[in-house]
């Protein structure tokens, strides 16, 4: 009984001193989560649990947006939200892994999305026109962002007057960031914020760029 509580109590700490060291390392370094874990990004259990469809809604998406999310992974939130834009609007997603492009791409093939254009790139240097998108968001994804104020930047200069970031952070994953943080990184690139709903737990943080 002794020698099987050592095992698991080890076992946790390996878990942790991973966590930890992940998270640690990846503000120095792109370590994205790897896309052979796209899997545990997908199906109806994580639809429940990250609250896919409140974060859709708390994003306020619109019919006839130029919407963008950056790093949409297998695109749990990128294939609904594209048809939210519709009619009229055009869903873009770009993820700096060529594994998670092609998951997102076959999902939104599979599901009959004719509105969406994907791009593999970096958050830091996209390759947007500026003043060309209505919405931007992240979710999960900001702390895997090394340099996390070029990639604020970057979404500030790619919106439209009028337009807005949306941040969604959700306890539990690695690379998560508080709700202090992500306002201050958003207002020093110069959004506003708008509201913030939800609690520690899971929320999403919208900015206006006035
Ligand atoms: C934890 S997943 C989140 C996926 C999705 N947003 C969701 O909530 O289901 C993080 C995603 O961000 C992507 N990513 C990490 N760093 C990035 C960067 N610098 N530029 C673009 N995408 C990035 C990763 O490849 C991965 O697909």
């Amino acid at each position: 009984m002794t020698q099987l509580l050592w095992i698991v109590g080890g076992l946790l700490l390996a878990f942790f001193a991973f966590f930890f060291a992940w998270r640690v390392a990846s503000n120095y370094f792109t370590l994205p989560c790897p896309s052979g874990l796209g899997w545990m990004l997908e199906g109806s259990l994580v639809d429940w649990w990250a609250g896919t469809e409140k974060t859709l809604d708390r994003m306020q998406i619109a019919p006839g947006q130029t919407i963008l999310e950056i790093g949409p992974g297998p695109g749990r939130l990128l294939v609904p939200a594209s048809f939210r834009v519709l009619p009229g609007g055009r869903a873009i997603g770009i993820d700096i892994q060529p594994k998670m492009i092609a998951k997102v791409e076959a999902r939104a093939k599979r599901e009959g999305v004719t509105n969406l254009t994907t791009m593999v790139g970096d958050a830091t240097k996209l390759e947007l026109a500026d003043a060309s998108v209505d919405l931007v968001y992240l979710c999960t994804v900001l702390g895997e962002i090394p340099d996390r104020t070029a990639a604020v930047r970057e979404c500030f200069r790619v919106l439209k007057p009028g337009g807005w970031l949306s941040i969604t952070e959700i306890m539990g994953d690695p690379h998560y960031q508080s709700r202090g943080k992500v306002q201050h990184l958003a207002e020093e690139a110069g959004f506003a914020l708008e509201r913030i709903d939800g609690g520690t737990w899971m929320f999403t943080a919208n900015f206006a760029k006035s």
